[in-house]
């Protein structure tokens, strides 16, 4: 049976450039995000451009159902996952106590809850049959809390501590666990969570493609965590290295309100 690389978060940004690595090997896809057009558009252009097939599931990973629908779906279909890529994901911009409390809870729904069922749900299979890759896209936010994005630094911990775990848990059965862990990269994610142009963030934007090439390159190696860029490379090494209180006010002075 061929496999399939399974990719969350696939209709832009980070998670499409992947999809395109993918499809360059000639990996077969099967792409999820909510938007059925957008999935359609690329779904024509990666199968007319690389030949590969391309299963699309239109579904909001925010809802509780979505995982074992996928599933269900690709077991009916007969469909084998080799490659998850968790990559989904937004973020909140303010302080805790101003912002809504539904889009707070759609963010955990979305950037921790899914994200580990979809490990639970494909990753067993991917340990009995001794081979499987797995990337969690976390982010830089996850090495330090973030004041006025706290709660999307809180998420992005809890997938980088998973992955690492599962990193070292699934090393015997040959399945390879990373945590992609990028700094600023161009997306639609700073509109969605309505950051200023100002923000110190914004001047050092990475292209998605840089990002998925490096994290897509380090998944093959098997690296636990991968981080794009020599800048970034030196922000958990810093975060190592000095006082907690001292980088969690820089990670608030970094931020415009
Ligand atoms: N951009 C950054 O600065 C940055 C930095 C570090 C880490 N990251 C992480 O990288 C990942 C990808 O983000 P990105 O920057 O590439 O953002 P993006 O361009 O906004 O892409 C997000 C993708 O996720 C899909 N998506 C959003 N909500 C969804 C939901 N409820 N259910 C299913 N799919 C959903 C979107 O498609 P639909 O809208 O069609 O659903 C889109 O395909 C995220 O986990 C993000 O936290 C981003």
């Amino acid at each position: 049976m061929e496999g399939y690389a399974l990719i969350t978060g696939a209709t832009s940004g980070i998670g499409l450039e992947l999809a395109l690595n993918f499809a360059r090997d000639g990996i077969h896809l099967v792409l999820v995000a909510r938007t059925k057009e957008k999935l359609e558009e690329i779904k024509t252009r990666i199968e007319g451009e690389y030949g590969v097939k391309v299963l699309i599931l239109p579904k909001d990973l925010t809802h509780e159902e979505a995982p074992l629908e996928i599933y269900e779906e690709l077991e009916k279909e007969g469909v084998q996952v080799d490659y998850l890529v968790n990559n989904a994901g937004f973020g909140t911009f303010g302080r805790l106590k101003d912002t809504d409390l539904e889009t707070e809870k759609d963010l955990v729904k979305l950037n921790v809850l899914s994200l580990l069922e979809m490990n639970k749900r494909f990753v067993p299979a991917m340990a009995e049959r001794g081979f499987g890759y797995v990337m969690n896209v976390a982010s830089l936010a996850a090495f330090m809390p973030g004041p006025v994005m706290a709660n999307y630094y809180a998420s992005k911990a809890y997938v980088l501590s998973l992955s690492e775990a599962m990193h070292e848990e699934l090393k015997p059965y040959g399945v390879k666990v990373s945590a992609l862990c990028p700094g600023p990269v161009k997306t639609g994610f700073q509109e969605r969570a309505q950051m200023k142009k100002t923000n110190a963030a914004m001047a050092f934007l990475m292209e998605a493609k840089k990002v998925a090439d490096v994290g897509y390159l380090g998944m093959w190696r098997g690296k636990a965590v991968v981080v794009p860029g020599t800048f970034e490379k030196a922000v958990p090494v810093l975060v190592k290295l000095l006082p907690r209180s001292l980088i969690r006010k820089a990670s608030f002075l970094s931020q415009k309100e």
